[in-house]
């Protein structure tokens, strides 16, 4: 039996370090959205770690759904169904949003299914709220969507729902481990990427050069030479030059990573003319060059841009509520015997 639409999803998100709740319904809708960030508890080791990362998912998860539950007035019984990110990811902290969402499955006899995290980074451009109310997705395709975030940098022609094209993706660093790392080096704190943003607009991003890996070639991203050559340079100036060019130095390191995001997003239009709408989504979206001069490319391209704020762009259970309903809606459930897993399954994406 067809199911009426839309329907209303519980989502849980717990793939890294941020707990994420939600509900949203198949047309992409955000009923409510909690999250709670670790980052006081990563902050001291200056990256994430797994195990405080998982532990600190199981006290944050319950409490976020009772809230959220709470605050929409819900009943288990008013929800179609549960998605959970169970792929790709840290394992651990994968394991304790799945663990959850299957309990809840067999209590409140829910059905559930498993969420590609970098399919919930994909259709993020396409959530709604009563702020943000960008064109339906099946208006907006084809669309290229440029996701990057601390673990991921990718880019997709999304011909249709389901159905994403691997265009490029990174070979080694993320470009936002690439902004966190040269971030940490300078003693900016935890992550980096948004301090690195705030110091680069007081800067003069001509006054160093970084290596730009695979500038030229393709449309894949490899952001270790950038990585080592920054780590050459501030070596070489000493920690008093450093302190004082520390403007400049933000400034240029971030133009060396963000114009490769550019140049890529601009050959892969070039390839693909045919397409609509250009997105930009992941944490690293947020960054103000960034956001500046995608809108600028896609201005004098004419194509719509969507980049969605900052509450869609960092890791979030809209997204994979707004995935995992449009799956539930076609009838796709996901069994007890699910597994996490720290990788993407071959079946997910189009190389
Ligand atoms: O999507 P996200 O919240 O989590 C991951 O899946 O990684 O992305 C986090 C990344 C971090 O690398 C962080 O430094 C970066 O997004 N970021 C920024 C800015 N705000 C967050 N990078 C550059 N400029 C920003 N304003
Ligand atoms: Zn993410």
């Amino acid at each position: 039996m067809a199911l009426p639409s839309p329907i209303l999803c519980l989502a849980i998100e717990t793939s890294c370090d941020d707990s994420s709740v939600a509900v949203v319904d198949s047309t992409g809708f955000v009923h409510k959205q909690l999250s709670a960030d670790q980052n006081s508890a990563h902050e001291p080791f200056g990256g994430v770690v797994p195990e405080v990362a998982s532990r600190n998912h199981t006290k944050n998860v319950l409490p976020l759904i009772d809230e959220v539950l709470k605050d929409l007035n819900l009943k288990p019984q008013d929800l179609t169904g549960i998605a959970v990110t169970n792929r790709p990811g840290l394992v651990g902290s994968l394991l304790v949003g799945l663990v959850t969402v299957k309990t809840l499955s067999l209590s409140w006899d829910l059905p559930f299914v498993g969420v590609n995290h970098l399919e919930g980074h994909i259709l993020a451009p396409w959530l709604r709220d009563h702020t943000y109310n960008p064109q339906q997705l099946e208006d907006s395709l084809p669309a290229l969507v440029l996701a990057v975030s601390g673990g991921h940098t990718q880019l997709y022609y999304v011909e249709e729902y389901g159905k994403y094209h691997v265009l490029g993706h990174s070979i080694d660093d993320a470009a936002g481990e690439a902004l966190d790392k040269f971030a940490k080096e300078l003693g900016l704190g935890f992550p980096g990427g948004a301090q690195l943003d705030k110091w680069a607009r007081l800067g003069d991003a001509s006054k160093y050069h970084f290596s730009q890996g695979l500038l030229h070639k393709g449309l894949d991203f490899s952001f270790s030479g950038t990585k080592a050559s920054a780590m050459r340079l501030l070596q070489s100036l000493g920690p008093e030059q450093v302190e004082s060019s520390i403007k400049d130095l933000c400034a240029s390191y971030e133009k060396s990573v963000v114009d490769v995001l550019l140049v890529k997003l601009k050959r892969a239009l070039d390839a693909h003319p045919q397409v609509k709408t250009i997105a930009v989504t992941g944490g690293v979206s947020a960054n103000t060059y960034l956001r500046q001069s995608a809108e600028a490319l896609a201005q004098n391209l004419e194509k719509n841009i969507l980049i969605p704020p900052l509450r869609y762009c960092t890791d979030n259970a809209a997204m994979i509520g707004f995935a995992g309903a449009k799956k539930i809606l076609q009838g796709q459930y996901d069994e007890q015997s699910l597994a996490p897993s720290a990788s993407s399954q071959a079946e997910d994406f189009i190389w």
